[in-house]
């Protein structure tokens, strides 16, 4: 059953109006809640409306709001109807209102507020979302960590609208850094170092080898051999590689589990060194490739020389750069899944680079550049772990576990955990999770573990809006939907839970008379269920309350 309460307004508006419903559901939209006023529960946006009509002459939108208002009736549904500025606003019976939304909550299950009228009608789409992309051998940085959680909550979200969904994971695995750690492995490498921590063990390399080839051009020249040699498809050179590759991918998948978050792809610059050389064919062929006097090869983007829009796409020895492998992944992934949508999720450092990889396709004739689509983010400074600045995944989600265990020790626990680890970890991660995605994904900000684990200051929203505020978990999931931002979700949840608090110490269960108590558990199973939703969506595995730890709500 669909609650509909826009739907109905819609249609009532729609009688008046001459306009089929579906045109008019966007131009409805929740109330902010005001603690101190009595508001109403929907408003109509006057403007909005008039933008659809084609009618320019544009009289008194307030003259017409009132106008409008005086033609509508209420009903079983409406209880009141009001003007505000520039709008028409509704309240809902109240009964009919509490009774839809919990049983709508509870009957939706997790599909509550996805079922919603503001979603129906949308085309089910094919989706490529690239996201977390680390470099083998190389730091994981922040940047990285951030890529991974955004990207992991964008395809969620999309998966729960119904849409299919690729996750794609392209790594890093190509590049003069493989020449290095091919030669840095055969002077200090260890098979058993690399067997049991690949990623570690690598990176150790990595930095060594770097050292040595500075103060030794010995060494330089070897990894440039190295290189050469995979390039030229070596069978031993690529045999090391491929090594490299698997064992870092077996320890991804682990490490990213702990997280949540898994791949249907792992791909990757190695896989587009051949495609590559097609793709700077097909760009001679056009007539778009320019060679400079150094014998590198340039895309000029704007036609007329500016430098600021030159992309290079070919090194003076032929081989394609990161923009190429780009224009390679895109083409390939196009004939590969025929998307609708390829959405990647890197900082707002690549921002140009995007741009120009997706003009470059434009250019070459690819209509389908326009279903391209950066999410960018901000830079965070400062992230810190006990070993130092973060090179790995792993410490960080380790500094997590180990904080929170802390935390929790420092609140006097009755009852022993279970599982104080893992209980620790999931809890730890929602608080990372939800202060990354409190603010716009484009703000810089400076990582501070205090904030990530500050205890929260409250809210005191009233209880009375609980109901009103379950309601629109639609609408925060379609604001979400619309930018990618998750920040509409988490300031819902953080808002919900506050008033499931108020509502927990207020609505007691025990010792009520049987309705009422069957009513309020009702209620705290529907508050249950849409935290559960909009956290999964986000990336978080809601905690079971058995496994977690008693003294919990201390915290809270
Ligand atoms: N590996 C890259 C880096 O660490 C990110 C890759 C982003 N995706 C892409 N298709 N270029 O910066």
């Amino acid at each position: 059953m669909a609650c509909g309460f826009r739907r109905a307004i819609a249609c009532q508006l729609s009688r008046v109006l001459n306009l089929p419903p579906e045109n008019l559901i966007t131009s409805i939209s929740a109330v902010p809640i005001s603690q101190k006023e009595e508001v109403a529960d929907f408003q109509l946006s006057v403007d909005s409306l008039l933008e659809k009509d084609n009618d320019h002459s544009r009289p008194d939108i307030q003259v017409q709001a009132k106008r409008l208002a005086e033609k509508l009736r209420c009903d079983t549904v409406v209880s009141e109807i009001s003007t505000g500025q520039r709008t028409v606003n509704f309240k809902i019976n109240r009964e009919l209102l509490t009774k839809t939304v919990l049983q709508q909550v509870i009957e939706d299950g997790s599909k509550y507020g996805l079922k919603s009228e503001l979603f129906s009608g949308l085309p089910q789409k094919k989706i490529v979302v690239e996201f977390s992309s680390p470099n083998v051998a190389k730091k994981f940085h922040v940047g990285h960590l951030r890529s991974t959680i955004i990207g992991n909550f964008i395809a969620n979200l999309k998966e729960a609208l119904g849409h299919q969904v690729i996750r794609i994971n392209y790594l890093g695995d190509w590049g003069m850094q493989f020449g290095l750690l091919g030669t840095g492995f055969q002077l200090f490498g260890y098979e058993e170092k690399l067997q049991s921590n690949p990623l570690q063990h690598l990176f150790e390399v990595y930095v060594q080898v770097n050292k040595e080839a500075a103060d030794d051009k010995s060494v330089a020249k070897a990894a440039q051999e190295f290189f050469q040699r995979l390039e030229l498809g070596d069978v031993q050179a690529l045999s090391l590689w491929q090594k490299f590759r698997d064992l870092s991918i077996e320890e991804y998948i682990r490490v990213y589990k702990r997280l949540g978050v898994y791949f249907d792809e792992y791909s990757g610059e190695s896989f587009y060194r051949e495609k590559s050389q097609e793709v700077l064919k097909l760009l001679e062929s056009k007539g778009l490739l320019l060679k400079t006097i150094k014998g590198t090869a340039v895309v000029d983007l704007s036609g007329n020389g500016d430098p600021s829009s030159i992309c290079t796409v070919m090194r003076s020895d032929g081989t394609s750069l990161y923009a190429t492998r780009d224009l390679a992944a895109a083409i390939d992934r196009m004939d590969k899944y025929n998307f609708d949508t390829m959405i990647y999720v890197t900082d707002k450092g690549q921002e140009k680079h995007f741009q120009q990889v997706f003009q470059m396709l434009k250019i070459m004739g690819y209509d389908w550049a326009e279903r391209c689509q950066h999410v960018p983010f901000g830079v965070v400074q400062g992230m810190k772990t006990r070993r130092g600045d973060v090179t790995f995944l792993e410490d960080v989600l380790n500094e997590i576990q180990l904080r929170m265990l802390q935390n929790m020790a420092s609140i006097k626990t009755t009852k022993e955990l279970k599982n104080p680890q893992e209980t620790a970890e999931r809890v730890g991660l929602a608080a990372l999770i939800i202060q990354d995605f409190k603010g716009l994904l484009l703000s810089d900000y400076k990582f501070s573990w205090d904030r990530v684990f500050q205890s929260r200051g409250d809210t005191g929203v009233f209880l009375q809006y609980t109901h009103a505020r379950l309601h629109r978990f639609d609408e925060v999931l379609y604001k979400s939907s619309q930018d990618f931002q998750p920040r509409h979700i988490v300031s819902y949840l953080l808002t919900l839970s506050h008033l499931a608090a108020v509502a927990h110490k207020t609505l007691q269960i025990k010792d009520s008379p049987p309705e009422v108590a069957g009513a309020r558990l009702h209620l705290f199973k529907a508050v249950r269920s849409v935290l559960a939703n909009g956290m999964k969506l986000l990336g978080i595995t809601p905690m079971e309350f058995r496994s977690c730890c008693p003294g919990w709500s201390a915290m809270v």
